[in-house]
């Protein structure tokens, strides 16, 4: 049974008069993806307040991964509902928060002991990573990479590469960011075509190695531009979220640990997007198998609801005295219940083991694209987490952000939430529930292969 069923015009008569009071009362600053205003969302399905059904390809940005109203979440919130909904952990503790930072702190095995600093959002718990690991080296200079993207308070966006939309105009930025290259195969200097990714091999088989020519610019940055010394931090995303779905592969992020071994600096990974099974394991770490010291998580973590860690090595955590961080709302009771939850549902074993399929299934169609369409200059991604990077030329890799547009216009019209992303916003990430059903995943794909031959 197809799962998309458009009664009206898209966007429907209610989802235009309300996206006119949209206008007159909200800010114009967060971005609109879509024209529809949601009344009802389930599993993968989001239902618009005219009774259209919509195929969810975006997850609220890559958030609710078990889909919308996973029951046993919506389970844990009501019950938390029930007993209280906020004291703050500052005046009043609760077990929920406790609770999960002990989970949480078992993540990181290699790490331990471990500890947790929760808070609201994926950009304020990037800002407490900073914090500390500034606290704990004495040391001012972080390093982050092209393509990152940390969020939009200050530090985040100063961590943040593209500077429109999310920097213009909104300068001074905080001092001692400096940023080197992301390894980013397909757009490193001489590099013709499509050079796949990075073969993982202990000898680095490929004429080139780009990981090592990569770390070499990155270490030159640090010794020339900064002075080891100097370095407070590393922050990286094993998967390059919003600057395009670029994965770093894990001989550059070994490379990296080793520097930061060598200099003493706090390794600090972001797995906001990435994390609680998007990438096909619980986190990406795991599967790259290097250990960052701080881990910032996000997104996934409550599954919709406002939740952020920053978990990691006890000696960093513990380098932040009584009071020096914290927050009203940090780590919401709500939000904890949520998480916990969660977790216990990333224990059964079937909930990555379907992520990893529907990956697969993804990877699959997603070269069968590239073969059948000249515009897709790179298909990449790493488990479930996947984009297609269109250009206008294979050779020239112009990008394409107005064919991007295009299809995300295409595929909402004909039912399918997609999202694009990258540093010229001409990528197209599939963000899909790790719940998803295959025929729904077909059904939306199917989709987006006819917005992508309507293009001309
Ligand atoms: C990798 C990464 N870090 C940080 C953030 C910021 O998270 P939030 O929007 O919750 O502040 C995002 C959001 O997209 C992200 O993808």
């Amino acid at each position: 049974m197809p799962v998309i069923n458009l009664k009206t015009e898209i966007p429907g008569p209610r989802s235009r008069e309300l996206s006119e009071v949209r206008h007159e009362h909200v800010s114009p600053g967060p971005f609109h993806t879509t024209p529809m205003i949601a009344a009802h969302a389930e599993g993968s399905v989001v239902t618009d307040v005219d009774g259209n059904t919509f195929l969810d390809f975006s997850s609220g940005i890559g958030v609710t991964n078990l889909g919308h109203r996973d029951p046993t979440v919506m389970q844990a919130v009501a019950e938390q509902a029930e007993k209280f909904v906020h004291t703050s952990i500052n005046v009043v503790a609760y077990e929920g928060y406790i609770r999960l930072a002990e989970r949480l702190n078992a993540l990181l095995p290699e790490a331990a002991p471990c500890k947790t600093f929760l808070a609201n959002s994926g950009a304020e718990a990037v800002e407490n990573a900073i914090k500390f690991a500034r606290v704990k080296t004495g040391r001012q200079a972080v390093i982050a990479f092209e393509h990152g993207y940390h969020g939009r308070t200050y530090m985040a966006m100063a961590l943040t590469a593209k500077a429109h939309p999310y920097k213009s105009g909104f300068a001074p930025f905080p001092a001692e960011v400096y940023r080197a290259p992301y390894p980013d195969f397909y757009r490193w200097p001489g590099v013709q075509g499509d050079p796949g990714g990075c073969p993982h091999a202990t000898e680095c088989p490929l004429e080139r190695c780009f990981c090592r020519e990569i770390f070499n610019s990155f270490a030159e940055i640090a010794r020339g531009q900064i002075g080891e010394q100097n370095v407070a931090a590393v922050i990286i995303e094993p998967v390059a979220g919003e600057g395009g779905f670029v994965p770093a592969p894990a001989p550059f992020l070994k490379m990296l640990r080793q520097w930061c071994d060598e200099h003493g600096v706090v390794l600090i990974f972001d797995e906001v997007q990435t994390g609680f099974g998007r990438t096909g394991s619980l986190l990406a770490c795991h599967q790259l198998d290097v250990t960052p010291d701080l881990v910032v998580m996000a997104k996934g973590l409550a599954n919709g609801l406002p939740l952020s860690a920053v978990t990691g090595r006890a000696e960093i955590i513990d380098a932040v005295g009584l009071g020096g961080v914290g927050g009203t709302y940090c780590g919401n009771a709500l939000a904890c219940a949520a998480a916990l939850a969660v977790l216990d549902r990333f224990e059964d074993p079937a909930v990555l083991s379907h992520a990893r399929t529907i990956g697969e299934i993804l990877r699959h169609r997603l070269e069968i694209f590239t073969e059948r369409f000249q515009r897709i200059g790179q298909a990449r991604g790493l488990g479930p987490m996947r984009a297609i990077e269109l250009v206008s030329d294979p050779v020239t890799k112009q990008p394409d952000k107005a064919a991007a547009q295009a299809v995300v216009r295409y595929a909402y019209e004909h039912g399918v939430i997609l999202m694009a992303c990258g540093t010229h916003g001409n990528v197209l990430r599939f963000l899909v529930p790790l719940t998803i059903q295959e025929e729904e995943l077909d059904e939306g794909l199917t989709v987006i292969e006819n917005a992508l031959a309507s293009l001309q």
